[in-house]
């Protein structure tokens, strides 16, 4: 069985692509500093398969660390890097950390990929390299642009180091997936997004509020040249997301990737942020108390994908409705809550 490290695997999305991993008949193994994640993700990870997945609690920053790891899992056939800081707006205020940890865990984790003879990668990228794209929707030869934020940059760095690295090291294959944006949870409501504090994303603040943890959502700026004045999103099922990443592995380990290739990862459909709100309450029935506010600083107006390329090439498909996936990011909330009260 195929043993593929999965780095960040307690996350958000790296737990849902672990999940996804054993289901197609891989060996994941997580590699996790838990800095952004909990250990319940392991419980509901183990849950979901009926049994628990190998778990090294170290920083990807440290070449000792995992250099140690690869040591004690042997053969590895392949790597997906989720462990990354994603909070736009803490990568503005503290820019070294994000550098630092997510250019140098790339780095660190290229090094001793090298080392070990481990030759496939798949990368979190992100849509946030289009910056503000001048035509919609984006395909992957779109410009990109200079990133808004230091975690936008981080992206755009890694991809370029990326690049650099797959240009001079012909046995080194990577595919980059431009993530748009993530929502939703697993069917079983056994993992999902676990964002610590008050949450920055439109769908977890939806979920909050639903359940009476947040009092109001405020929809951030109605006075964009959208059909509602609204933002425009393209929301993903993060279980569709996952599963992008195991095809990818599977065009790794088949020997049928170039040196390096960009996938957009969306659904190609746009969303305002009121029709994502209104989607949210028809799935679940539930009414939501929100807002409009004003504009946030650094939102990109509008952007959606063309997932051509990803379903022809990677053969990719996406499989949930945006209501569905509203309704399982609302079970998911409710489990929490559960387990909450529990406790
Ligand atoms: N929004 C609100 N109210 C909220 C939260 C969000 O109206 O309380 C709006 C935003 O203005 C935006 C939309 O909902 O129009 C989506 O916002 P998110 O914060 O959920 O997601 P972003 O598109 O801003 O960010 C996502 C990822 C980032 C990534 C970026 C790339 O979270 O990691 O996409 O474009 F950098």
């Amino acid at each position: 069985m195929n043993k593929i490290l999965v780095t960040g695997g307690a996350g958000y999305i790296g737990s849902h692509t672990v999940v996804e991993l054993v289901e197609a008949g891989y060996e994941p193994v997580i590699v996790d500093n838990f800095s952004n994640s909990q250990e319940s993700a392991l419980e509901g990870i183990a849950a979901i398969l009926g049994r628990s997945i190998t778990c090294h609690r170290i920083d990807c920053t440290s070449t000792y660390a995992l250099r140690d790891v690869f040591k004690k899992e042997g053969d590895i056939a392949g790597v997906i890097h989720f462990a990354a800081y994603k909070a736009v707006g803490e990568s503005v205020e503290e820019p070294l950390k994000y550098y630092q940890n997510n250019v140098g865990s790339l780095m660190a984790l290229m090094q001793v990929m090298e080392e070990f003879g481990v030759n496939n990668l798949v990368f979190s990228s992100s849509c946030t390299v289009y910056g503000i794209p001048a035509e919609l929707p984006v395909t992957e030869l779109t410009p990109v642009q200079k990133a808004n934020s230091p975690y936008g940059n981080t992206k755009k760095m890694c991809e370029e180091i990326l690049t650099d690295v797959a240009a001079s090291d012909s046995s080194l294959k990577t595919i980059a997936l431009r993530y748009f944006n993530p929502i939703g949870a697993h069917p079983s409501a056994k993992i999902g997004e676990l964002p610590l504090g008050v949450p920055n994303n439109l769908v977890p603040f939806i979920t909050q509020t639903a359940a009476g943890i947040r009092e109001q959502v405020t929809i951030f700026g109605n006075d964009y040249d959208t059909p509602d004045g609204t933002c425009i999103r393209d929301y993903v099922h993060v279980v569709d997301l996952a599963k992008a990443h195991v095809v990818a592995i599977e065009r790794l380990l088949s020997n049928k990737a170039e040196s390096i290739e960009f996938f957009n990862v969306g659904t190609g459909r746009g969303t305002t942020v009121l029709e994502a709100v209104h989607a949210f309450e028809k799935a679940t029935g539930v009414k939501l108390n929100y807002k409009i506010g004003s504009r946030r600083a650094g939102d990109v107006p509008k952007i959606y994908a063309d997932v051509t390329k990803a379903t022809e090439i990677l053969g990719f498909r996406t499989t949930s409705t945006l209501e569905e996936t509203m309704l399982s990011a609302w079970n998911w909330q409710l489990h929490l809550q559960e387990s909450t009260a529990n406790a």
